[in-house]
This record gives C-alpha cells, sequence and structure tokens, in this order.
C-alpha cells in the first residue's frame, strides 16, 4: 500500500469509528457537509447482489382511483414531500430560484437543473437518512426557464440564454439528509456538483481517442464537453452512477451532407439544431467553440478545424462516481451509441461477466446487452478507485442486439466482426473497426437483424431471480405495412407493454414472455389483454425499477403534455403502479403474466399532477423513504408549501422536482 492509501485507510477508521455515534448527531448540528466526510474511502456499503426478498412480501394498500388535478396522490397514511425542484441551489454561489424566471446561467451552473428523470439514492455509511441522490435533467422547458420564453435577435440566440439552457441539462449529485421527518439539501456540502452539456468528460472504451472522436477541443480525441438528455439510469454493483444520453442527436445540425450514422440518429438536417444553440457562435463572449461545435457541418480541411465530429461523443452511458467530488464522467463506449435509456445490470455472480441492459427509446429501435470481459470479483464492490473499476468491467466487453424468436426463445447477436449479416456477408465487411461499429450502432444491429421494438425505454432486475423487464412505452406507427412480431404483438401500440426474459446461464440464448400489456380498463379483449380494471389501467409505461424485497415499480409517461389523445390519458394522470412478479418461469407459457386472473396484483400507488411524467424511481435502504421524480408539470408545485399534494390553486411557474413519499407512521413503503 502505498503512504497515501494507508492515510485514508486512517481516515476512513476513524470515521467509521465516529459515524457508528449516529447520524442523528449529524443531523441536528451540522449544516456543512463534512460530517461524513470519508477522504475519498467507498462509503457505499457494497451493494452485491441484493438479499433475498422475503418470499412473504405483500402489498399493503389498496389501489388508488384515477385523478387528474394540479397535485400528486398518494395512498392513505402516506405523505408526499417537495425536494430540491428545479432551480432549488445547491451551493451559495446560486440565488434562489425566481418566480419570474430571471435566474442566471451562473445560477443555474449552481442549482438543480431542470426536468428532473433517472435517480439513485446513494446511502452514505448505509444510512437511510443521508446520502448522495444523482439526478438526471433529461430537457428543458425554454418557456418556463427564461421570463418569457426563448429569444432569437437578428437569428441568433443571446449567449447567456444558450448557457443557462445548457446548464439546465445534465446531472445533479446532492448531499441530502433527514431531518425531522423532512428530506432537504445539505447546502455547499463538498459532494454538491452539477454536470451540464458543457462540462468536460473523458471518452473512454474502444471509440476514446481514436479519428471519430478528434475535434478542436480534444484533438486526442479522449474528451468531450457535456452530456445531453440524460433520460434514465443506472447504477453499478461498485457504487457509481451511470446516465444514459438518449434525445442528444437533434441538438447538433448538419447543413451539408450527413452521414448514414449520423442519419441513422436523427441529427438535425437543418436548417437549425433543436434550440438553435449553435446560432449563438462567434459571440464575443465564445470560449473554444462553446456554441459552434452543435453544428457539426464540415466547413474545415480536417477534423480539428471544425466541429464535424463532436456529436461522436455524445449518445454513451456515462459513468459519474458520485462519493468522489473530483472524478472526472466518463463516458462507455463500449456500450453503444444510441438514444440510450437506462442501463440495468445482471444479477452479479462471482466468477462470471457482468451484463448491462439497454433500451433505445425510438420506434422499432432495439434492445441492447453489453457483456464485461471481466469476471466479476465481489471484492471489487469495496474498492476505492470506483472509476478504475469501471475502466475494468464497461471499457472492455461484447455489446450484443436482441432478437426475439415466436417460441419465447432469443438470442442476443454479437456486434462484432465476425457476425454474420442478416442478408449475407459480416459486420467487418461493411464497418472496418469495432470503433466504427460502436459509432454506428444502430446500423449494425439493423444488418444482423435484430427485432425491432416499440420504443425501449428502462430496464430492471429483479433481485432474486436475475429476470430482466423492459418497458416498451408504446409505438403508433407499428401498423399494417410494419406488421407485428412476437415480442411487439399488437398494431397501433398506444398504450404499451412490459417484456421480461432470462439469460441462459453462460450462453447468448434466452427464453422471454410479456408481462402485462397497457390498456384502458374499457377496450376491447384483443387491447385489453392483461384484463386491467378502473384501478390498475396504464399507457406508456416508461420508467421501471425493482426494489430489493422484489416490488417492481412501474411508471408512466403517457404524452399528457401533448394532449390526452389516448383512453388512459382521458381517465388519469401519469401514475406509478406497484406488482411483485413472479419468476418468469413459472408462467405457463401462454402469457401475458398480468391477466384477468390476478389484477390485485397490480396497484395504483400514485398519482402526478396535471401533464407530468412520473419517472425516476430509488428507496432508502430500509424503504422507508421512496423518491420519485415529477417531469413536466404544467401548474405544480403550488408555492409556499413542501406538500407535494397540495393542488395548486393560482397559476404557478411549473417546476420539475423530486418527489419524497414516505409513511406518516415511519414504516416501510407499500407493504
Ligand atoms: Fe426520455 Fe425515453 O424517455
Ligand atoms: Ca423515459
Ligand atoms: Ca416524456
Ligand atoms: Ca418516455
Amino acid at each position: 500500500m502505498t503512504r497515501r492509501a494507508v492515510m485514508r485507510g486512517g481516515l476512513a477508521a476513524a470515521l467509521a469509528t465516529m459515524s457508528s455515534f449516529g447520524l442523528a448527531g449529524c443531523d441536528s448540528s451540522s449544516t456543512g457537509g463534512n460530517s461524513t466526510d470519508n477522504g475519498g474511502e467507498n462509503p457505499n456499503p457494497g451493494p452485491g447482489p441484493d438479499p433475498e426478498p422475503p418470499a412473504s412480501v405483500k402489498l399493503g394498500f389498496e389501489s388508488l382511483p384515477t385523478s387528474m388535478t394540479d397535485g400528486c396522490v398518494v395512498p392513505p397514511g402516506y405523505i408526499a414531500h417537495v425536494l430540491a425542484p428545479w432551480g432549488t441551489p445547491i451551493n451559495d454561489n446560486a440565488l434562489p430560484w425566481d418566480k419570474n424566471g430571471n435566474n442566471s446561467s451562473n445560477d443555474l451552473l449552481n442549482s438543480m437543473g431542470m426536468h428532473h428523470d433517472g435517480m439513485h439514492f446513494f446511502p452514505l455509511e448505509g444510512s437511510s437518512t443521508e446520502g448522495l441522490l444523482a439526478v438526471n435533467h433529461e430537457y428543458i422547458d425554454e418557456k418556463a426557464l427564461h421570463p418569457n420564453g426563448p429569444t432569437l435577435v437578428n437569428g441568433k440566440r443571446p449567449a447567456e440564454e444558450v448557457r443557462k439552457e445548457i446548464n439546465a441539462h445534465g446531472v445533479a449529485i446532492i448531499h441530502i439528509r433527514r431531518t425531522n421527518g423532512r428530506w432537504d439539501i445539505v447546502q455547499n456540502s463538498r459532494y454538491n456538483r452539477r454536470f451540464t452539456s458543457a462540462t468536460a468528460m473523458k471518452l473512454a472504451g474502444p471509440v476514446g481517442g481514436t479519428d471519430w472522436v478528434k475535434t478542436p477541443f480534444s484533438p486526442n480525441g479522449t474528451q468531450v464537453r457535456g452530456t445531453n438528455n440524460n433520460c434514465g439510469n443506472g447504477t453499478t454493483p461498485w457504487g457509481t452512477y451511470i446516465t444514459a444520453e438518449e434525445n442528444w442527436a437533434a441538438c447538433f445540425v448538419n447543413t451539408g451532407i450527413r452521414p448514414p450514422h449520423q442519419q441513422r440518429v436523427g441529427v438535425s438536417a437543418g436548417p437549425v439544431g433543436r434550440y438553435q444553440w449553435e446560432t449563438a457562435a462567434k459571440d464575443p463572449s465564445e470560449v473554444l467553440g462553446e456554441f459552434a461545435r452543435f453544428n457539426v457541418t464540415e466547413t474545415g480541411a480536417s477534423a480539428t478545424e471544425d466541429w464535424r465530429n463532436e456529436v461522436n461523443g455524445f449518445g454513451y452511458l456515462v459513468e459519474i462516481d458520485p462519493y468522489d467530488p473530483s472524478s472526472i464522467a466518463t463516458k462507455r463506449t463500449s456500450m453503444g451509441r444510441f438514444a440510450h435509456e437506462g442501463c440495468a445490470y445482471s444479477k452479479p455472480e462471482a466468477g462470471k461477466p457482468l451484463a448491462f441492459y439497454s433500451g433505445d427509446d425510438s420506434r422499432f429501435e432495439y434492445v441492447y446487452r453489453f457483456v464485461s470481459e471481466a469476471n466479476w470479483d465481489p471484492k471489487d464492490a469495496q474498492r476505492t478507485d470506483r472509476l478504475a473499476v469501471g475502466a475494468k468491467y464497461l471499457d472492455k466487453g461484447t455489446l450484443y442486439v436482441a432478437r426475439f424468436n415466436e417460441d419465447g426463445s432469443g438470442e442476443w447477436l454479437a456486434l462484432t466482426g465476425s457476425t454474420k449479416g442478416k442478408d449475407g456477408g459480416t459486420l467487418a465487411d461493411k464497418f472496418k473497426t469495432l470503433e466504427e461499429i460502436l459509432i454506428n450502432t444502430r446500423g449494425a444491429a439493423d444488418f444482423v437483424g435484430a427485432t425491432p421494438m416499440d420504443r425501449p425505454e428502462w430496464t430492471a432486475t429483479h433481485p432474486s431471480n436475475g429476470d430482466i423487464y423492459l418497458t416498451l412505452t408504446n409505438n403508433t406507427s407499428r401498423n399494417a405495412s410494419t406488421g407485428t412480431n412476437p415480442a411487439n404483438p399488437r398494431l397501433n401500440n398506444v398504450n404499451g407493454h412490459i417484456i421480461r426474459w432470462h439469460d441462459e446461464p453462460g450462453s447468448n440464448k434466452f427464453k422471454w414472455d410479456i408481462f402485462v400489456f397497457g390498456s384502458d380498463s374499457g377496450a376491447d379483449a384483443d387491447t385489453n389483454r392483461s384484463g386491467l380494471t378502473d384501478l390498475n389501467q396504464l399507457a406508456s409505461p416508461d420508467g421501471l425499477g425493482f426494489d430489493s424485497r422484489g416490488i417492481l415499480w412501474i411508471q408512466t409517461d403517457n404524452g399528457i403534455d401533448g394532449g390526452r389523445k389516448n383512453n388512459v390519458a382521458r381517465a388519469t394522470n401519469d401514475q406509478m403502479l406497484a406488482v411483485i412478479p413472479g419468476a418468469l418461469a413459472d408462467s405457463s407459457g401462454t402469457g401475458p403474466a398480468i391477466n384477468a386472473s390476478n389484477q390485485s396484483d397490480l396497484r395504483r400507488f400514485f398519482v402526478g399532477p396535471n401533464e407530468a411524467e412520473i419517472t425516476g424511481f430509488s428507496m432508502t435502504p430500509d424503504h422507508t423513504s421512496l423518491f420519485l421524480n415529477i417531469q413536466h408539470p404544467v401548474n405544480w408545485p403550488a408555492y409556499d408549501t413542501h406538500d407535494a399534494t397540495v393542488v395548486s390553486m393560482n397559476t404557478v411557474r411549473p417546476r420539475s422536482s423530486t418527489v419524497v413519499i414516505q409513511r406518516a407512521d415511519g414504516k416501510p413503503i407499500a407493504v
């Protein structure tokens, strides 16, 4: 051991002793973040495999009725608090949120961003009353962000507005603590930090350092500025956070000839990118092409004289070490480049590779699996150099894409050079190198004949049996000409469904079935194949998470902000439901698992405010606090209250926010 390591070990031991005095002491005395500062030692309790859920776990609440108000609804006996809405300062460098929209770009850099999405609670020293919350900020509501919406002056976005928008995206890490029953941010904690769409990050794995990602900012292709449109999330067995880059492509514009991979991911063909950030280029304050880089048109003589490669630095799973405030976020390019929607890992087994699953959320896109080259060593869960552990498991391995067969079997198709194409030839005939395959992940998956899905969203892993669940949110473009397939069997799939599979150990084969079909309760039998009722009708399943007791939490994003266009949207706001699934192997094979015989097993636990989607799921280790996110509400949260259930009676500037749900009696949730 180095002297430094010995010293750090000593400090950690001393702090471990201190923390045995109890965290309540920190609650009452400290407003700073240093009470649990452990000098970089691993405060993660070492997740490894989750404990076996008790066989006796049962849902202990009644299903909620539908709701359409500007407030949240929880079951009787539960409370819900607003925590860390958009614009809440995380340190003293930001002014408080202004209800007229006048905060600056610097305020945003030091506050919670907009449109909270994927999220995870990382306990400090295993605590259920203090920890770090990592929160994705997926995108922005420009109308709410600025006093009077976005502006354009002589065809250009003002630089300050663009910086404010860029800083409203990304990820927040906040140190939070429960005091007298209510969670709040520990202001100025050393852990509090923001990653934005401008924060410098590393590009690791096969694409990093190649010609694909060389730019004027990073001539050797090892870095990129920012993470963008961070939607779902994942975690790792070694205590890091994974943030998924989803709808980044249209933020970039190419007014010249878009190469096939840019067309395939949806880089804007012009005249402008989604937010027109590139129009602020040449502002006198611009630093190193901070705005120009969103225009990826080839204009210079080489890749380091224009921004043609900037977009190749986006579309990845990004690993963040929440426990080390000095760490650099790292893009794991080996895990593929597409519209990533979350990332669940397989149940870890010592001496076996780890698998990570990620959906690509667009119509007719695919679901992917990355398998590490390294075999899992449980000691790595305790290591303190967490991003080095990440490099060990996430930079080398094989990316696969799923093909679902009619007989309930499936196959993972390797995206490597030797894999045969569905129409002949091999991937190596089409793409010369592994990095070229990864940049063109969608094109490679097309070539090998993957199954086109109904918008793959989140994945979740059953804590004891290892089954993987995937939300397929909807697909209104599945029609007679596109056809159906066994895994996506409904035409005009406005309601979506949830599929699950179980990988055969040590092989590329799996078994699958359909868990539940979304539907309104009044639909005919061909649509309402799961027999849903008024008490659990759902559409557009999106966020998904298991807690360690084996309860599956399903969240919906039913497009209500775009108008109530389906019968479920006309009946209720977006919601979160709970169910305790049996194993795939227990099913008869005729499916779906949720059907007319077991309706009371699937219960509505939460309904959100008007127009908001429900997303992001995490719980404290003792299951007494549940965190979820309200994204893009229209008139919520009410001013001058922390109670998330209060219905706004006046018009408010809406704020996406985390909501913390607890039982009034402090007992574990849902049972
Ligand atoms: Fe950002 Fe796929 O929802
Ligand atoms: Ca989503
Ligand atoms: Ca949405
Ligand atoms: Ca969605």
